[in-house]
């Protein structure tokens, strides 16, 4: 397919980036994914945004207009014919010599691809999965979507080791997230709950999106940390990204949820999602 390096459409065969891109070198770099259902872009415009917030972060400047951007998001998924899947966007700091001090003056390498994938109709969405908490091993700035994500995929992997499909941190006692998701938990009482926002936390635009499809439902939502009990004894668990949309998961540390299938407060959520998207 035909992915984007630098504003240039260019074959995935063809495409170049220098060794000493600092994207590579120091994973200094900052990124999205936005999903595409019926060759649309999902909430496109929040995910903008964040990535100008993340960008002003690490003071990185970007040169391109918000209408570029989605110009070539839009091009990109007409050219690789994309009806399903998702868009990824990444803009790190530039090439030059290795050096840990930034060199303000870099021209930021914009590098972007295309992934046909499921997403409205997946087994993990039908079934659940299982999921291990693990010590939160991340930075401090969970917050900015960097491209730094060797500790969020060593903790994926412990947890495919221990037979689960993903890993939930912990800091001080209570979740943060997934290792490429917000997570949540449904209480005795029916209250949603998920981790407030902070540095802790990456503003997730599907987390957003969840919380106001919940409360529009009637469902009583509550931000804030959650202990490791709290999530072994809830009655339903799930948890939100771009790509996954929202998946349950039925298993948290060996402990069974909702007798080991997806819950009602899931199926209504899910499937006003759904509607959301569609
Ligand atoms: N991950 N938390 C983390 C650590 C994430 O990496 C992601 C997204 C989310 C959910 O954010 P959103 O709803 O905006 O996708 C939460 C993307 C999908 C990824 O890395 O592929």
């Amino acid at each position: 397919g035909w992915v984007v390096v630098n504003g240039d459409f260019v074959p995935a065969s063809e495409a170049c980036i220098s060794p000493f891109d600092r994207g590579f070198l120091f994973a200094d770099a900052i990124y999205e994914v936005t999903t595409v259902v019926s060759s649309t872009l999902i909430d496109f415009d929040p995910h903008l945004a964040r990535l100008r917030r993340s960008a002003r972060a690490i003071g990185l400047a970007l040169p391109w207009e918000d209408h570029d951007l989605q110009t070539l998001h839009k091009d990109l998924v007409s050219r690789n014919q994309l009806d399903e899947g998702y868009v990824y966007l990444q803009v790190s700091r530039g090439a030059g010599l290795r050096d840990f001090a930034i060199d303000e003056h870099m021209t930021p390498t914009l590098f972007m691809f295309s992934q046909a994938r499921s997403v409205m109709q997946t087994s993990d969405a039908q079934n659940g999965i299982k999921v291990i908490t693990v010590p939160e091993t991340r930075w401090a700035h969970r917050d900015i979507k960097t491209a730094a994500l060797l500790p969020a995929s060593l903790a994926k992997q412990k947890a495919k080791q221990a037979g689960a499909q993903d890993a939930w941190f912990v800091e001080d006692g209570r979740i943060t997230e997934g290792s490429s998701n917000n997570a949540f938990i449904v209480t005795k009482q029916r209250e949603i709950l998920t981790r407030d926002l902070g540095q802790h936390v990456l503003p997730g635009i599907t987390r957003a999106a969840i919380i106001r499809l919940a409360e529009e439902q009637g469902y009583q939502v509550i931000e804030r940390g959650f202990t490791v009990i709290e999530a072994e004894s809830a009655t339903e668990a799930f948890f939100t990204s771009a790509t996954a949309f929202a998946i349950p998961v039925v298993e948290i540390n060996g402990h069974q949820l909702s007798s080991g299938k997806p819950g009602p407060v899931f199926q209504a959520i899910r499937a006003a999602y759904l509607d959301h998207v569609r």
